[in-house]
This record gives structure tokens, C-alpha cells and sequence, in this order.
């Protein structure tokens, strides 16, 4: 397994965002070839990556589902996991240093235990292919309790300028103890936030044990790129959010490629 580095925190808080910009430094730093993966029902790193996306792992789900239900049909003369396997390999976006995965929606009703166990397997496998994984996931904490078996070298809690999003930082920290989950370390984010904001939100995050919080400030460009559509991957190098993730990677003492 590559070193790893996912993004959890509550709604809306930059998440995605930040995923960007982390690839961005990774990319430009020469650290690939990286593995996106978008672990978010709602996908959308794949637009501020400048990437297409044509299907998704649970469409792909679905699809080999169905195949089981229609008497064990054989495409082509392939297993179930063989079309599984090759339907995982087909659904990776290939962009120079950079490969992405769309997790898509989560299971509907029905038994996917079996279908599930192969993607496991497979999204594992290809895993291994990778020096640097970086996993973009939704709001919330119920995925955390689904992950137990993938290590992350680093989790990014996000966080934006408020008090209930360092209160979700703080219960997703518990969580992560508590389902004693492979985090090797934590770094607090507070996202979107003014210059002079920093101090009283430092003190609030030490309340919650939160001593080494890092800032990521507002950042125009991002506003403009986003209401323009362009991917926020492709922000200038001095843009202040950029040199803000930059900083904080530049100290994270990443492995060398
Ligand atoms: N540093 C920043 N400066 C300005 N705007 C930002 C910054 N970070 C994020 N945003 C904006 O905040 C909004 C939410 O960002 P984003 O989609 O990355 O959040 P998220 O946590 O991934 O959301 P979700 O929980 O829905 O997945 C977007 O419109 C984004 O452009
Ligand atoms: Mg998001």
C-alpha cells in the first residue's frame, strides 16, 4: 500500500478542495504516480481535477449484480471476477502522474457482500500499485466505520472557521480511537478561514485537545474557479491556499517517490 493520506470533516468544509491541492503538490513535487480515489456518493474530485469520469465502481456493482441475477451469464467467456477485475482496471481515469477511481453510490438493498469482497480485493490490489494514494471522502463519519483494513498515513481533518466544524473534527478523532482504526497521524485543518480569525479559533481547537492546528485561508482564486468551472487543480502556484497546503506538506515529511 502506498502512502496514504484521506480527508475527512463535516459538510461542505473544502474537503475536495484541499484533496486538489494536495494532488497538485504531489504532482509538482515529481511524488507519482498518485491514485485519487473519490470515496464520496456525491463525486465531484473529478472536476477539480479536470478529469472525466465514465463510470463508477457502483455502477459497476449494479451491473455485475445484475449479471448474477440473469442466471450467471458469462461475458465473453469471463467469471464474474474476472469482469469484475476488468471492469475496475477499465473504470481508472489515466491522466499524466495521476490515476483516479469514482467509488460512486454507495449499495442499495440487496446482498452485495459477495460483489463487495471482490471490489475489495481488487481496489486493494491496485492499491499496491501505487506510491501515493490520496482519498477524498464524504461528509460525516459513517464511512470511517466501514474502513478496516486500509492504513492512512495521514488524515486530514477539515474543518471550516466554525465551531461545529471543530466539534466534528473532535468526534471523528474519538471515532478513529475508538474503532482503532491504522491512522498514523491527524493533522486539524481549519479551512476558509480570515488571517484574523486564527487566533481565537487556535484556542478553540486546543479546548478539544487540538494543539497543532493548521490554516488554509480564504482564497479568492478558488471562489473564481469554482463559479467559473475551471478545475481548482490547475490554481496558480502562488495562490495563497495553495502555498498554505504547500506548507503544510513541505513539513509532513512525505516519502520520496
Ligand atoms: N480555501 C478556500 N477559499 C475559498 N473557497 C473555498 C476554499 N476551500 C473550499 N472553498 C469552497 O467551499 C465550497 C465547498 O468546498 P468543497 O466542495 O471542497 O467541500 P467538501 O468538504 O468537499 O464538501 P462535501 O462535504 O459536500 O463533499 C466550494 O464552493 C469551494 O470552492
Ligand atoms: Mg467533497
Amino acid at each position: 500500500m502506498g502512502f496514504t493520506i484521506a480527508l475527512a470533516g463535516k459538510g461542505g468544509t473544502g474537503k475536495t478542495t484541499v484533496a486538489a491541492l494536495i494532488i497538485k503538490y504531489l504532482k509538482r513535487h515529481g511524488k507519482t504516480p498518485i491514485l485519487a480515489v473519490d470515496a464520496d456518493s456525491n463525486a465531484c474530485l473529478n472536476e477539480a481535477l479536470g478529469l472525466e469520469v465514465h463510470t463508477t465502481i457502483g455502477r459497476i456493482r449494479e451491473q455485475s449484480l445484475d449479471s448474477i441475477r440473469s442466471s450467471n451469464e458469462r461475458l465473453g467467456g469471463m467469471s464474474i471476477e474476472q469482469l469484475f477485475e476488468y471492469q475496475v482496471q477499465q473504470s481508472i481515469v489515466e491522466s499524466d502522474g495521476l490515476d483516479l477511481i469514482v467509488m460512486g453510490r454507495p449499495e442499495g438493498p440487496g446482498c452485495y457482500c459477495a460483489a463487495n469482497n471482490i471490489i475489495r480485493k481488487y481496489t486493494d490490489l491496485l492499491s499496491q500499485k501505487y506510491p501515493y494514494i490520496v482519498i477524498d471522502n464524504e461528509a460525516g463519519m459513517e464511512h470511517l466505520s466501514r474502513r478496516t483494513n486500509t492504513d492512512v498515513d495521514i488524515l486530514m481533518l477539515v474543518s471550516d472557521a466554525t465551531i461545529k466544524g471543530i466539534m466534528t473534527m473532535n468526534r471523528i478523532n474519538d471515532l478513529i480511537k475508538e474503532l482503532n482504526l491504522k491512522v498514523k497521524r491527524v493533522f486539524p485543518i481549519v479551512n476558509m478561514a480570515d488571517s484574523n480569525q486564527f487566533d481565537l479559533l487556535s484556542q478553540k481547537a486546543k479546548e478539544y485537545g487540538f494543539n497543532d492546528i493548521r490554516f488554509i485561508p480564504k482564497d479568492n482564486i478558488i471562489s473564481e474557479y469554482d463559479i467559473k468551472g475551471r478545475p481548482i487543480i490547475q490554481i496558480p502556484e502562488d495562490s495563497v491556499s495553495y502555498l498554505a497546503v504547500k506548507n503544510i506538506l513541505d513539513c509532513a515529511d512525505l516519502p520520496s517517490s
